[in-house]
């Protein structure tokens, strides 16, 4: 292996090649994190979307399968958070990933138990900020990454954060999906890639193949960033769902969070009384409409319809712009070989 390839990010996490499966909902679930792992990534399971009760179900899986180290995606006001933290120290996982990170007390339980703390920032002014609350890694996702996003492009962020100079490894991520972009990566300073959508484009992930399909046949400038679904900058891949709510002005905003409330009142176990009130309380707080803290609080139903439900044309597909360049679906082993060779013959040829 090119002694490039082994970086203080390969050293902290022990995986073998500086290269991260971050967590996606529904998609980073054990088989996919397995077959990460297996091939020499590190994995992170997507528990933000698991009750404590999935999530151990999932650790013991990967578990059963492989001896390797890997980690677990948390989100700081999820149900049971605690409980996960918990299990993640009973269990010896190796790290834990988030974006909205729990608090300077919990950061430093986990770090006493010898865990990785992973957070992902959007922004060059979170990074010190980060690193202060007790960040071991920073991955730093630009704006043309999927799901949640910033605002400042891969490389622009990546050069911002390695010039704050922080001492801990400092991860590319948003729009990685080869060897190019790996050796890129490492000759501009970062110890590593992370990638969403390439991972979840694999054979490996458990994404229905009719929304895998639409992903192949996704562009480049048809996965746009919209705050539609849930208020925050999100991006997705263009298609009917996403047209109608871009066109959606509030009061379309508020019949669709409406019959969103009343489409999945039986998965979310809440009366239309409740999901108003629970709603309304949340566009008091924030500038968002009542139309949009309703939509909000259906996403996750939203998003499995194309996720789990293999319905792409009736939920959202979360994505990165790098998936209007992906046309195959290979398995994790060979997705993860050819990067590393191709990463090898790039940074032989520009020098040793
Ligand atoms: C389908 C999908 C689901 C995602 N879900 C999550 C999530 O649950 N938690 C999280 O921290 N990030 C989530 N993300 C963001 C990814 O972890 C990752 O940061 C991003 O995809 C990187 O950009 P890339 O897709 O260009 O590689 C998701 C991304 C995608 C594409």
């Amino acid at each position: 292996m090119h002694k490039a390839l082994n970086t203080p990010l390969t050293q902290a996490l022990g995986c073998d090649y500086p290269v991260i499966q971050t967590a996606m909902g529904w998609v980073s679930t054990s088989s996919l994190v397995t077959a990460s792992i297996k091939a020499g990534a590190f994995g992170f399971l997507a528990a933000a979307v698991m009750t404590p009760e999935e999530c151990e179900a999932e650790i013991k899986a990967i578990k059963a399968k492989t001896y390797k180290p890997f980690g677990v995606n948390i989100h700081a006001f999820q149900k049971g958070v605690d409980q996960i933290i918990d299990m993640c120290i009973d269990y010896d996982v190796a790290a834990l990933s988030y974006g909205r990170g729990p608090s300077p007390k919990i950061v430093e339980k986990i770090k006493a138990a010898g865990l990785k703390c992973v957070p992902t920032i959007g922004a060059a002014n979170h990074a010190p900020k980060a690193v202060k609350m007790g960040a071991d890694i920073l991955v730093c996702q630009g704006q043309e990454g999927g799901g949640h996003t910033g605002y400042t492009p891969t490389w622009l962020l990546l050069a911002q954060v390695l010039d704050h100079g922080l001492g801990v490894p400092v991860v590319a991520c948003g729009g990685f999906k080869d060897g190019r972009g790996l050796a890129a990566a490492l000759t501009f300073g970062a110890d590593g890639i992370a990638m969403g959508t390439r991972f979840m484009m694999t054979s490996d992930s458990p994404t229905p193949d009719a929304t895998k399909a639409k992903y192949l046949s996704s562009e480049v400038t048809k996965i746009p960033v919209s705050k539609k679904l849930d208020g925050l900058p999100q991006r997705m891949v263009m298609n009917p769902l996403l047209d109608d709510l871009e066109k959606s002005g509030k009061l379309g905003m508020l019949m669709r969070g409406f019959s969103n409330g009343l489409k999945y009142k039986s998965q979310t176990g809440m009366s239309m009384i409740e999901t108003i009130k629970t709603a309304w309380g949340m566009a008091s707080k924030t500038d968002m409409t009542l139309g949009q803290t309703m939509m909000a609080g259906n996403a996750p139903m939203i998003i499995q319809k194309a996720m789990v439900e293999g319905k792409p044309d009736e939920g959202v597909l979360p994505s990165g712009q790098v998936a209007g360049l992906i046309d195959d679906l290979p398995n994790c082993e060979q997705l993860i070989s050819r990067i590393i060779s191709e990463a090898e013959i790039r940074l032989k040829a520009v020098g040793g």
